[in-house]
């Protein structure tokens, strides 16, 4: 029998732990992903959120520990992605009469389409007794779904956060004190960029609503819960959803025969020389939500391709189309393209047209090489990035 753990008086973490889960809709998950539910024994058994369907043994396994489950008479679903909702059909055969609620009206809609369920709706503001304690919702329209809300228990100040504040990280720990401080930012902010990036103006919202809220514990459906550096991952949540940026450059390639790769280097020398931190990613050893991640809160981001059949190489491509999908505000950010060729310049140009789409700053048309960069060309290379940089001062 697998074990529940009290993360406070009553409350019980009752989910699953996907150690070897590695992608979540193309987001590299290294450090696996875990399905936080949680349980509260009240006058009336309450439980918020449940567990991806291929977890439902673990997590009733978990509420056993605690509780019969028939006793649950409350199931709060703060949100519908089948992360959290996919076990709802599983416990309410175990607790017929528990009662199912959800924001209105996308998260009812959403039940009713996946499950076939009946469904009480709920809106900001509006409070549900459970016994000793009141809970309230706030709802949070695409954070990240249209279905998203928060669940706040006045008694405990615990803020039941679902996917806001969450991070991909399987760990036996439940708490961000007992964990690997730098890893958990790490994870908190590559899932913040993976995941959150495109609702930035709704993520403002849901933390102006969430600071009127006295908050001791943060229970997230995603890795650790948060309870000794909450003011530290607030402030983080608001630089990234400001699209703050720092004096930072990422320099993404992809190459064939090393030109390319040869200006991405020199690229990155120039920033060096002009003490800016670089980093230098090649999208065939980087996965491109790494790369999102390195270069959500990068002032300069630089895209270089060679030309492969009139095109830009697929692996850039890819990169640039996952990047337009999480819609990143690009306005404040110098963007570069760049790349090799033999006879068409296409590759390069494509990048230009892309990132130019993407609203970048583009002091400079895409700089193109052909064939192999002279030591000249790459002098000239870096000093038109100096000059960049120097005119951005
Ligand atoms: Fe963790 Fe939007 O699901």
């Amino acid at each position: 029998m697998l074990n529940a753990i009290e993360i406070s008086p009553d409350i019980w973490w009752v989910g699953g732990i996907d150690w070897n889960e590695r992608s979540f809709h193309g987001y590299s998950t290294e450090r696996g992903i875990t399905y936080n539910a949680y349980l509260i024994l009240d006058e009336k058994v309450t439980l918020i959120d449940t567990a991806k369907s291929s977890f439902t043994d673990e997590f009733i396994q978990r509420i056993k520990q605690v509780v019969d489950p028939s006793k649950i008479e409350v199931i709060i679903a703060n949100h519908i992605e089948m992360d959290h909702s996919g076990s709802i059909p599983a416990i309410l055969e175990l607790a017929p009469n528990a009662k199912v609620y959800a924001s209105a009206p996308a998260g009812v809609n959403e039940l009713r389409a996946h499950f076939g369920l009946d469904v009480e709706g709920v809106k900001t503001g509006d409070t549900l007794n459970i016994g000793k304690r009141t809970l309230s919702f706030l709802q949070t329209p695409f954070v990240h779904w249209p279905d998203n809300m928060l669940t706040y228990s006045e008694a405990d100040k615990i803020l039941f956060s679902n996917d806001c504040f969450g991070q991909h990280f399987a760990t036996t720990k439940r708490f961000d004190d007992e964990v690997d401080t730098c890893e958990l930012f790490r994870q908190a902010k590559k899932y913040y960029a993976n995941i959150v990036l495109p609702y930035g103006a709704q993520a403002q919202k849901a933390l102006k609503a969430a600071a009127a809220l006295d908050i001791r514990l943060i229970a997230t459906s995603h890795g650790c819960c948060w309870r000794s550096h909450i003011d530290e991952i607030v402030a983080k949540y608001q630089a990234w959803s400001t699209y703050q940026t720092e004096n930072k450059a990422v320099v993404v390639f992809d190459s064939m025969w090393h030109s390319t790769e040869r200006m991405a280097r020199e690229i990155t020398d120039a920033f060096i020389a002009e003490d800016i931190s670089a980093v230098l990613l090649d999208v065939k050893a980087t996965h491109i939500s790494d790369v999102i991640l390195e270069m959500m809160d990068a002032r300069y981001v630089a895209v270089g391709s060679p030309t492969l059949n009139s095109n830009m190489l697929p692996t850039v491509a890819g990169f640039l189309t996952y990047m337009r999908g999480l819609a990143p505000n690009n306005s404040h950010r110098v963007g570069l393209a760049f790349g090799s060729y033999g006879w068409a310049p296409l590759g390069p140009k494509q990048v230009y047209d892309e990132l130019e789409r993407a609203k970048f700053q583009l002091p400079v048309p895409a700089i193109t090489q052909q064939w192999i960069p002279s030591e000249e060309s790459l002098a000239e290379l870096q000093a038109t990035v100096r000059k960049i940089i120097a005119e951005q001062a």
